[in-house]
């Protein structure tokens, strides 16, 4: 019978062949022990020179890593793995020899991991690292799903720019100029006003010279969008959807988050509703705690957000900023118009801003002014006008980073490891 190691708990007793690599190997004179991966999990094979022939047994014993075989053997309970279960090996039919595998079992430094990316992701790290990013995307479709969103598909390839001008990527369109998007949100208001309740995942470009933990040049997020709903009402989709996400972790990645030794008790804690802190209140905070470089109007740099988060056991809402240093389509507080509508979600543990979100402005004349004083004239940005002429309404959404999150919940401290095969600042390869 042929299995995989992720169904072999099911073969109890019973001998099954799995397709697999080695990962690693340790044997003393009579006995051999294969760490094996097949992609769906990791499993000890126990190869005894009295159980099988001598050949399976030199086999076995001189087997390189990362060499394929097909393996024969009986499932067994093995009370020492967290996996809990090995194969009683009986035969080994080699696929291919794998020789001089660059990654070895000893410590390798970070250029020389990120060079061989291609074969670094078979690592047990980076594979439980993927099996939560995976498991994040699962929830993330259940979660809207559930609550009655339709997945809608904003283009890659656009001629206007959501987030700023100076971080697009450019590209020719025949004979006109095009971006890579940075955001499907503008798109994605149009599919509110056509579905109501919406949401996108993608790719999505930020040109950005930052090399730092948390910067991606090539990123994937979640742009919910919602017609008829409030900055408030959107706060709560938020914390529910996230809270959401970080318990489907918990539950179904267990294995993955022992193998990554992360400290689950902080993720336990992750349950809607979320505190809030008002920009405002987190400037005066800031000041208390020492930082003097820090007044109002200014944007928080990571150090500031990690200092408010910590002030927090949850993930933390701050609200209200400065509308000059937000983007153009926020709504402003009406009883306040120097402050928008928005709110950043700060994770716990320095793991810095996950989401960030408004409600977006409604009214035509409010939204002509702001392309005035954004420049936005050329007819790229017509379009987007004319949603406020025609049945225009309060509505609102969000973009949540996969990236930061799989990192967040991963415990892993740098961006780079979360994503197949990172685009960084000075990185295109593998
Ligand atoms: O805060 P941002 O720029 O918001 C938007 O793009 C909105 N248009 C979203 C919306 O309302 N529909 O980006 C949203 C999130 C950030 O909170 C962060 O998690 C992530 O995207 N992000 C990045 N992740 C990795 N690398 C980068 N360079 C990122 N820039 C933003
Ligand atoms: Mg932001």
């Amino acid at each position: 019978m042929k299995t995989t190691i992720s169904q072999a708990p099911k073969f109890l007793g019973q001998e099954v062949t799995i397709g697999a690599w080695l990962a690693n190997k340790r044997s003393s004179g009579k006995i051999a022990f294969l760490q094996l991966r097949d992609g769906t999990g990791f499993m000890q094979g126990v190869v005894a020179k009295n159980d099988v022939s001598e050949e399976t047994f030199q086999l076995a014993k001189n087997i390189t890593q990362e060499s394929s075989m097909y393996i024969t053997g009986t499932i067994v309970e093995d009370k020492r793995s967290p996996f809990g279960y090995e194969m009683q090996v009986s035969n080994i039919e080699l696929i291919q020899e794998a020789i001089d595998y660059p990654i070895t079992p000893k410590d390798h430094g970070t250029e020389f991991l990120m060079d061989h990316r291609h074969l670094w992701l078979r690592s047990k790290k980076q594979h439980a690292v993927m099996k939560v990013r995976n498991e994040i995307i699962r929830a993330t479709y259940q979660y809207f799903n559930e609550n009655d969103y339709v997945k809608v598909d904003p283009p890659i390839l656009t001629g206007s720019s959501a987030e700023g001008t100076t971080e697009l990527f450019h590209t020719k369109y025949f004979d006109e100029e095009a971006y890579l998007s940075q955001s499907g949100q503008l798109y994605m208001e149009a599919a509110a006003m056509a579905l109501g309740k919406v949401f996108s995942f993608g790719p999505t470009f930020r040109a950005e010279k930052s090399k730092t933990r948390r910067h991606l040049i090539e990123f994937w997020m979640i742009e919910p969008e919602m017609a008829f709903m409030d900055h408030d009402e959107s706060l709560e989709v938020q914390e529910q959807y996230v809270s959401f996400v970080v318990q489907s972790v918990l539950e179904n990645c267990r294995l993955e988050l022992d193998t990554l030794e992360r400290d689950t008790s902080t993720l336990e804690n992750v349950k809607a509703p979320f505190p809030r802190i008002s920009y405002d209140d987190a400037v005066t905070l800031l000041q208390e705690k020492g930082f003097d470089d820090i007044q109002w109007g200014e944007d928080f740099g990571a150090p500031h957000e990690t200092a408010i988060a910590e002030h927090y056991d949850k993930p933390v809402f701050i609200t209200n900023y400065p509308a000059d240093i937000k983007a153009f389509y926020m709504k402003p507080d009406p009883n306040r118009p120097e402050v928008v509508l928005c709110a950043d979600l700060i994770a716990p543990e320095g793991y810095g801003e996950v989401i960030g979100g408004s409600q977006r402005i409604d009214d035509l004349d409010l939204m002509k002014q702001r392309y005035e004083e954004h420049n936005l004239t050329s007819d790229a940005y017509k379009w987007y006008l004319e949603l406020r002429q025609y049945g225009s309404v309060p509505h609102s959404g969000f973009g949540l980073g996969l990236e930061r999150t799989v990192a967040w919940l991963s415990g892993v401290e740098h961006v780079r490891e979360t994503i197949p095969f990172p685009r960084l600042l000075n990185r295109l390869y593998p």
